[in-house]
C-alpha cells in the first residue's frame, strides 16, 4: 500500500517526459484506459508507471504485467529492468497471456477439473496436417477437385477457424455463422468438432487451447472464479488493442473485483483481428466492465514527424470504429518529408531515388512493401544494378518459390 499518498516523490522520473505521460504515471489507484497513438511512448510510460507505484510501497508480488508475445515481454522486462536500474526495486513478474493461461490450465489439471494433457504443444504441421485430413474427408463431394488444387488455402481455412473458435465463448456453429463464411465452407463446424475429437483422444493440445481451455473450465466451474480471481492488487496490459473475447475474460477473472487494471493501446493498430482481435474491446468493453475507469490519452508520437503524422490521420479516418484521437508528432521529433511517385512500376521507380541517393543515404533507407510479390522486381532490378540490399524476413525473391523452379529448369537445360 501506499507510504505516503499525500506527496508522492517523483523526482526520479526524467524530465524529458511529456505532461500527458507523467499524468499516467502518476495517476491514481484506480481502472485505467490510455488511448495512445504509434510511437507515443505507452510501452516506456507503463514502465515508468510501474517504476512509480514500486516507489509508493505497491508490492510486485501483486502486480501483474501482460503482454502479448515473447518478443514483447521480453523487450518490457529490459525496459523495465532500465527504468528501475540502482533504484533497488525489484520489478514484478512480467508474463504472456499464453504463459499465464498455461500455468492456470495446469493447475486446473492438478485440481481436477481439466484432463491431464502432453506438454508437447501440437505443432502449425500436425494441426495443418489434421485439418487437411478432415477437410478431404468432410467437405461436400463436388468441392473436392477445387480443394486438391487449393491445398494451402483450405487447410488455412480450416485451422483459422479451429483458432477462431477458441478465441471466444461461442459455438463452432454460431462463429460460423457470426463471420458469414459461406455455404459451401458449412463442412468447417463438423471439421471442427472432428479436430476437438482427435486432440482431446491424443490429449494433445495447440497455442489457442492454452488459454481457451482454462478460461473455458472458469466460465463453467464458479469454484474455479473463487481459485483464480482477486490474488492482485494492480494489473497493467499492453497492445490492448488486440485483445479477443478470450483474453479479454481472462484478465476479467484474475482480477476479479480487487485488481485494479490498467490497459494501454491504439485501436488503430489492431493487426491480430484474424485472431479475433477487436477494437471494441479498448473502445466499449473494457470501460463497460470495469467500472468507470480513468480515460487517458497519448497524442504526441515520437517516431515521425509532422507530415507523416498528418498522412497518417487522413488515411486512417477511413477506419470505422476508432476513438477520434489525432496523432501529433512532437516537436522534439526530426522531421519527416513525404512524397508520392506515382509509378505503372514499382521497380523501376524505386531504383531510380535509390540511384539518387549515395552509399550513405542507401545505408539508411528501408524499402517497404505490403506482400513479398511486391519485393520481386525490386530484388532483381537491384541484383542487375549490384546495389546491396538486406531482408529482413524471409529470404527473397531468389528463393521464393517461382524463382527456384525457373532456376532449376534452366540449370536441366544448360
Ligand atoms: N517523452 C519522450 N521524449 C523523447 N522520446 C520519447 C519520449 N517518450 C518515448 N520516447 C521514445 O519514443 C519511442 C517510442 O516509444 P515506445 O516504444 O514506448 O512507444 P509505443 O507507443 O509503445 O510504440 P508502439 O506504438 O510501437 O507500441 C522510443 O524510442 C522512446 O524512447
Ligand atoms: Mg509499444
Amino acid at each position: 500500500m501506499p507510504t505516503n499518498p499525500q506527496t508522492p516523490d517523483t523526482s526520479f522520473l526524467p524530465d524529458y517526459l511529456t505532461d500527458e505521460q507523467r499524468n499516467i504515471i502518476t495517476a491514481g489507484y484506480e481502472h485505467s484506459v490510455i488511448t495512445a497513438v504509434a510511437g507515443s511512448g505507452k510501452t516506456s510510460t507503463l514502465a515508468w508507471r510501474i517504476r512509480y507505484l514500486l516507489a509508493q510501497g505497491h508490492d510486485p508480488n501483486r502486480m501483474l504485467v501482460l503482454m502479448f508475445n515473447r518478443s514483447a515481454r521480453v523487450d518490457f522486462e529490459r525496459k523495465l529492468q532500465q527504468v528501475c536500474d540502482q533504484s533497488g526495486l525489484a520489478p514484478p513478474e512480467i508474463r504472456t497471456y499464453h504463459a499465464m493461461g498455461y500455468r492456470l490450465y495446469k493447475r486446473f489439471v492438478r485440481e481436477g477439473y481439466l484432463p491431464n494433457f502432453s506438454d508437447k504443444i501440437l505443432t502449425e504441421q500436425e494441426i495443418g496436417y489434421q485439418a487437411w485430413m478432415l477437410t478431404r474427408r468432410l467437405a461436400p463431394e463436388d468441392l473436392a477437385d477445387e480443394i486438391r488444387r487449393n491445398k494451402k488455402d483450405y487447410v488455412e481455412t480450416a485451422t483459422g477457424f479451429i483458432d477462431l473458435v477458441k478465441t471466444c465463448l461461442s459455438p463452432a456453429e454460431i462463429v460460423f455463422e457470426e463471420l458469414g463464411y459461406s455455404d459451401k465452407h458449412k463442412y468447417l463446424i463438423d471439421l471442427f468438432h472432428s479436430f476437438e475429437q482427435w486432440r482431446k483422444s491424443q490429449a494433445r493440445i495447440s497455442y489457442a487451447d492454452m488459454i481457451y481451455e482454462p478460461v473455458m473450465a472458469i466460465h463453467q466451474n464458479p469454484p474455479l472464479q473463487r481459485l483464480v480471481g482477486n490474488k492482485m492488487d494492480l494489473i497493467l496490459v499492453d497492445e490492448y488493442q488486440d485483445t479477443n473475447e478470450i483474453q479479454h475474460l481472462l484478465l476479467r477473472y484474475v482480477a476479479g473485483d480487487r485488481a485494479r487494471v490498467t490497459v494501454v493501446g491504439d485501436p488503430d493498430q489492431t493487426i491480430y483481428e484474424f485472431r479475433g482481435a477487436k477494437p471494441e474491446f479498448i473502445l466499449r468493453r473494457f470501460s463497460d466492465e470495469f467500472e468507470s475507469p480513468l480515460e487517458q490519452t497519448l497524442s504526441f508520437t515520437f517516431r515521425y514527424g509532422h507530415q507523416v503524422a498528418l498522412l497518417a490521420n487522413h488515411l486512417i479516418t477511413h477506419n470505422t470504429g476508432r476513438k477520434d484521437v489525432l496523432c501529433h508528432s512532437h516537436p522534439s521529433t526530426a522531421a519527416t518529408r513525404a512524397e508520392l511517385h506515382r509509378a505503372d512500376n514499382d521497380g523501376d521507380e524505386v531504383l531510380k531515388i535509390l540511384q539518387s541517393y549515395n552509399s550513405e543515404e542507401n545505408n539508411q533507407t528501408a524499402v517497404l512493401f505490403r506482400v513479398w510479390s511486391q519485393s520481386v522486381p525490386i530484388e532483381l532490378k537491384l541484383l542487375a544494378r549490384q546495389i546491396p540490399y538486406r531482408i529482413d524476413a524471409g529470404k527473397g525473391a531468389l528463393f521464393s518459390r517461382e524463382v527456384q523452379a525457373i532456376t532449376a529448369l534452366l540449370m536441366v537445360v544448360s
